[in-house]
Order: structure tokens, then C-alpha cells, then sequence
């Protein structure tokens, strides 16, 4: 089956930014850049230049680093965005300029207090000064999400005959359910005139936890690009996470899709993104939280220690996580006991560790994990009364 390419587009420092207390300064900004340049994201979105003076700095600096991505920043559909934007992208080898406009009712009566008709209007004149500025221009259909199918298939359309290079279709506040997200991108596939001529991209909010699940329905329907962040950092509940969509790609091949992500870096650039944010990841976060890779209760424990395939589908190192954990509490069983105590240098027959789990047991109800420390004691005192 032919391998389609997804482009893997970071907003990292632009959605993911947006958190409460996770302002980074240029420096900052710089150094994660050139982590997901290594990490090999196509594009990376660097700011909203016109939204304070340093953001515009931070976007500028990024473009004069960054060499093989292209680098993007965001505007609203209005003139003076759109050329602030183009300076602060001056120095981009591959500049993009992403802007856009509210396409839901929703956001057409409560936000802009417009029609539709003045919204296609406006979106057609934004598209055009964007494009006489930069050749790679990006439209957002802001809630397109919770936006009627007919009126945004009519303004992807206006979009791209007026110079969009690529389409992004937000579910901006994280409401579609994953087939409707896929429906909608369907529908633009097969209601779009000239939909052959622009990307389809998939910017999905994680509100209902639905986020990875939406973009991935969004790639099976048509569309060739998706929006992320590095441990799904972004606006409320966060966008859909880098990591998550491309493991996805990765361990489901029968897709038919790649990205021409580093996967071995994953894990370091999590930390970065969460020390540098000081954002902790949640432990069972999927790919890069700490349990990620970590067996505690006995059933498991076993079967993992049989053949690792039996509890994992992806292998640590892969993602560059540290290797798998066996955590003693009072869930686990022998096998696990065993393996720490010869990890720890004892060698322990079958009657011995039968009497050491009895011991174990007790110690394990009285915490929350078993250590390393306290399994040196309950070696130490099993000998000396063995010996
Ligand atoms: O969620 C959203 O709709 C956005 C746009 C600005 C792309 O972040
Ligand atoms: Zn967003």
C-alpha cells in the first residue's frame, strides 16, 4: 500500500504557550525550536507576532535559526497582522503565514457580530495580502468544528482559489466526536472544487479528551497535515498531542501513513518542554508520562518478565524512554520479586523467595512502593536467619 506523508505541524510555542504560567522568553523558545527541528516536525509555528513585542522577537530569532523546517506565525484576517507577520518571518528560509477567521455561527454572530457573506469576504482579502507576501499561506476556519459543513466547504473553497496553500479545519473548542470530525473532512474532500490544491489540517482541542482521536479520524478522511503540541500542552484541556499521533502512525503501518519524525526523541524533548514550562507531564501520560513504561501489579509482572511483547506494544528505547520499570507494591507478585532481588545481585532459590514474599507483603501495605533500600534489608535479615 503507498505510504502517505503526514506533515507534522508544532504549535508548541504558540497553542501550547497560551497555558497560564508557561510564558517562555526568546531564549527559551530558541532552544525548543531547534529540539523540534532535531526531533523533525515540518513546521513550526513560533508565535503570533503582532501580539506583543516579544513574541514578534521570539518569531524573527526562530527564523534566522531554523534552517530545514518551515517556520510559521499566526495572524487574525486583518492587514496589519498579516504584515507584521511577514516581517517577523523576514529571515524564515520557508516562511508560512497562518491566518484566519471565525466559520462557525457561533463565532460569527457572538464574535464579529457579521454575516457570513462579510466573513468570505474578509477571509478572501486576508488570504490575498498573505499571499502577496509569502508563497506558503495557511487559512484557519476558526470552530470550524461546531461550523455548518456547506458554508465551510464554501470557505475553504473562497480560500484556496484566493492563494491558501494549506486549510486548517480547528474543532477549536474540542467538541466533534471522532466520526463527525472525520465526516467533516470527508465532506470537504468531496465538496470542495479545488480542494487538490491545498493541505487539509487538523487542529483538534482536547475539551472531551477527544483530541488524538479527532486528528487521527481527520488523516483517515483526507486530510494530510496535524496540529500539535509536544506533551499536548495548549489552551484549557490542550491540543492533540505530538507524540501521541505520531506513535499512532507509527505502530499502526496498516494506516498507510509516516512522518518524518525522530521518535528515539520524543522523550527527551518532553522533558525539555516540561522542565523548560515547568509544566509536569501526568505519570500515566501516554508515550512520555513516568508509568508509561512501568508494570506494578503481579499478572502483568509476569507476563512481562516471560516476554516483554506480552504488556508492551512499543519498546521504550524507541521513544527514548528509560527502560521499563518493574514497581514492587502490594499488587506484585514472585516473578517481579525475584527480578528486582537479582537485579539488586541476590540469587534466590524458589523457597526462599516464597519466604521473602511473605515478609515483602507486609512491608508493601505499609507503602506506597516497595524500594530498592527496603529490599536490601529484607535480603540482608533472610540470610542472616538462613545462613
Ligand atoms: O484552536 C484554534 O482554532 C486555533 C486557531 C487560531 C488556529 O488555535
Ligand atoms: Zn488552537
Amino acid at each position: 500500500m503507498p505510504q502517505n506523508k503526514i506533515y507534522i505541524f508544532d504549535t508548541t510555542l504558540r497553542d501550547g504557550e497560551q497555558v497560564p504560567g508557561c510564558k517562555l522568553n526568546t531564549d527559551e523558545k530558541i532552544e525548543i525550536a531547534l529540539q523540534l527541528e532535531e526531533l523533525g516536525v515540518d513546521i513550526i509555528e513560533a508565535g503570533f507576532p503582532i501580539s506583543s513585542p516579544g513574541d514578534f522577537a521570539s518569531v524573527e530569532a526562530i527564523s534566522k535559526v531554523i534552517k530545514n523546517a518551515t517556520v510559521c506565525g499566526l495572524t487574525r484576517s486583518v492587514q496589519k497582522d498579516i504584515e507584521v507577520a511577514a516581517a517577523a518571518l523576514k529571515h524564515a528560509v520557508k516562511p508560512r503565514i497562518h491566518t484566519g477567521i471565525g466559520a462557525s455561527d457561533i463565532h460569527i454572530k457572538y464574535k464579529f457580530n457579521t454575516t457570513r457573506e462579510a466573513i468570505l469576504e474578509r477571509a478572501a482579502a486576508a488570504t490575498k495580502i498573505a499571499r502577496n507576501l509569502v508563497p506558503d499561506v495557511e487559512f484557519f476556519c476558526e470552530d470550524a468544528g461546531r461550523a455548518d459543513n456547506a458554508f465551510l466547504a464554501k470557505l475553504v473553497e473562497t480560500v484556496i482559489a484566493a492563494g491558501a496553500t494549506v486549510v486548517n479545519i480547528p474543532d477549536t473548542t474540542g467538541y466533534c466526536l471522532p466520526h463527525q470530525y472525520g465526516e467533516k473532512i470527508a465532506y470537504l474532500v468531496n465538496n470542495v472544487s479545488n480542494i487538490d490544491k491545498a493541505i487539509i489540517s487538523c487542529h483538534c482541542h482536547n475539551d472531551l479528551g477527544l483530541a488524538t482521536a479527532n486528528s487521527i479520524s481527520g488523516i483517515i478522511n483526507g486530510a494530510r497535515q496535524i496540529e500539535c503540541t509536544i506533551n499536548g500542552i495548549g489552551e484549557r484541556a490542550g491540543n492533540t498531542s505530538l507524540e501521541e499521533v505520531v506513535m499512532i502512525i507509527k505502530q499502526h503501518e496498516a494506516l498507510g501513513f509516516y512522518t518524518n519524525i525522530n521518535a528515539k526523541k520524543l522523550n527527551p524533548i518532553s522533558h525539555l518542554v516540561s522542565d523548560t514550562m515547568r509544566m509536569p507531564v501526568q505519570p500515566n501520560k501516554a508515550i512520555v508520562g513516568a508509568n508509561a513504561f512501568a508494570h506494578s501489579s503481579g499478572i502483568h509482572q509476569d507476563g512481562f518478565l516471560k516476554e516483554a511483547i506480552t504488556y508492551e506494544i512499543i519498546n521504550p528505547e524507541d521513544v527514548g524512554a528509560d527502560l521499563s520499570k518493574i514497581v514492587l507494591t502490594a499488587r506484585s507478585g514472585r516473578s517481579a520479586l525475584a527480578y528486582r532481588f537479582q537485579k539488586l545481585g541476590y540469587e534466590f532459590n524458589r523457597n526462599d523467595i516464597d519466604a521473602l514474599y511473605e515478609v515483602f507483603l507486609h512491608v508493601a501495605d505499609t507503602k506506597k512502593e516497595v524500594e530498592d533500600a527496603d529490599l536490601e534489608v529484607l535480603a540482608k535479615n533472610h540470610i542472616a536467619v538462613t545462613a
